[in-house]
């Protein structure tokens, strides 16, 4: 008889069932309930699905305590100094690092899929010319869904597939295009001369009346972005995809979803957060001020880019990314960046604040990507993008592994229901 189980007893009827316990390759084992409400008629109740695992998943682990991140058990950090995001991009989808054969298919496929159809390009007409990037991203990825739907069959591997190298390959394409949108400027059509990091560069930065050439320098420190950013486990826009999903929607409708859930401050907005709040703290002598602020329940202000649903120690990529501002700064002779003394300064300050000691609350992935993309000169309001651009890799990957999964059936969470009792209806000339 196993003990892999967990009997749970109602006290009220004096009933149990035993839920077997699942064990998985790392991390916490998982109570499967799935008989609680037909042998108890109880659920389970975990508002935010913080202690709720939703799904089992092969493509991504996290340690919240240890501050370890794997992709496909490969550690970040070694992604992030060995590998480059098409090599991830594989990874995170197939679920090992490619031959060098593997590779260049892929690569071939993503660079021979990175233009839009023509007439979704006149889509960004209709946007008003100072549009929130991430509100065009939503729509134009969205749109998507009516360029390959008809001829997508969802049940097929290969259109599956498909449909995620479109989706990697035109990221770029129509993130690029929505900055140059803002800004006036035409867009550029991809350069298949060019590797995937560098062509999304020059088409966010190239002008018809210059040359462009594109700063090795940029390009890595923009690799690392993308590669930092592109799958974490079960967060808040991958598990929207994966809901979506469920239901056997269009997968570029579903990652239009995905995009609009991480476009908030919460989750994907708290790197350009993070820099509007560098600035509302203007100099290091205001910090204290602001951190008494972040800690004041009654004040709305949080300290952006502080934090974790899951880290509770370190987050990796924090680390990582803290590394290579330093490198950049000082290589492109930027390390006065009056935002990074700032951000250093109020670093120091808050993790030895008692609060944020106690309440284990350390810098996130967002703390310093966004001092990176102002080094790169990307433009606050284009940062989520950038992280959309990297987590559409995660968003697919997992759209693919559950469309793929023997079980694949539609989500449907329950509820506590605490409105009113069954009453009926009022005539209105009768209402007090
Ligand atoms: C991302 O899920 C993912 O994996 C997300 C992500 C990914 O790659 O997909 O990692 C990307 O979204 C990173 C997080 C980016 N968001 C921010 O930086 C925004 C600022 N941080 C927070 O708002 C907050 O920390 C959250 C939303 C990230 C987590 O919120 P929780 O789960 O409510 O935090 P918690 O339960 O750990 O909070 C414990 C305490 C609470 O106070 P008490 O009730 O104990 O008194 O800490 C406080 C919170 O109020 N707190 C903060 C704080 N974060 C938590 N207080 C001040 N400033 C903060 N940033």
């Amino acid at each position: 008889m196993s003990n892999d189980k967990v009997t749970i007893t109602d006290h009220r009827t004096g009933k149990s069932i035993d839920c077997p316990i699942l064990g998985g390759t790392h991390g916490p084992a998982v109570v499967d309930i799935g008989n609680l409400q037909k042998k108890l008629n109880l659920f389970t109740h975990d508002p935010g699905f913080v202690n709720t695992s939703s799904c089992a998943s092969n493509i991504t682990f996290i340690d919240g305590d240890e501050g370890i991140l794997l992709y496909r058990g490969y550690p970040i950090a070694q992604l992030a100094e060995h590998s480059n995001f098409i090599e991830v991009s594989y990874l995170l989808m197939y679920g090992e690092l490619p031959t060098s054969a593997q590779l260049e298919a892929f690569r071939h496929s993503i660079c021979h899929h990175t233009l839009l159809h023509e007439e979704l390009l006149r889509f960004y007409r209709g946007y008003r010319y100072d549009a929130h990037p991430m509100a065009i991203l939503v729509g134009i990825v969205g749109a998507l869904s009516g360029y390959y739907h008809d001829d997508l069959n969802i049940d097929d591997p290969a259109h599956r597939e498909m449909a995620a190298h479109r989706l990697i390959a035109k990221m770029p394409t129509i993130a690029a295009n929505a900055l140059k949108y803002g800004q006036g400027h035409p867009f550029n059509y991809p350069d298949n001369t060019l590797d995937y990091v560098e062509n999304f560069l020059m088409m966010m930065f190239a002008v018809p009346t210059e040359t462009c050439s594109v700063n090795p320098i940029s390009a890595r420190a923009m690799e690392l972005m993308l590669i930092l950013h592109a799958d974490h486990e079960q967060n808040a826009s991958t598990s929207t995809v994966r809901l979506a999903g469920s239901s056997g929607a269009n997968p570029f409708a579903c990652v239009a979803g995905g995009i609009a859930t991480l476009w908030g401050p919460a989750h994907g907005g708290a790197n350009e957060a993070v820099i509007r709040m560098l600035h509302d703290i203007r100099n290091p002598g205001d910090i204290p001020k602001y951190i008494e602020r972040a800690k004041d329940k009654n004040d709305p202000v949080r300290l952006m880019g502080f934090g974790h649903r899951v880290y509770k120690n370190y987050d990796p990529r924090a680390t990582i990314i803290r590394q290579a501002c330093h490198d950049l700064l000082d290589e492109l002779s930027a390390h006065n960046q009056p935002l990074f003394e700032v951000a250093l300064k109020l670093e120091e300050i808050a993790l030895k604040d008692d609060y944020f000691i106690e309440r284990k609350l350390y810098p996130n992935v967002d703390f310093y990507s966004g001092i990176i993309l102002t080094a790169l000169g990307i433009p606050l309001n284009m940062f989520t993008v950038i992280f959309a651009v990297a987590r559409s890799v995660g968003w697919i990957s997992h759209w693919m592994e559950m469309m793929g999964s023997e079980d694949q059936r539609i989500g449907r969470p329950r509820q506590l229901y605490l409105g009113a009792e069954k009453r009926d209806y009022v005539p209105i000339d009768i209402r007090s």
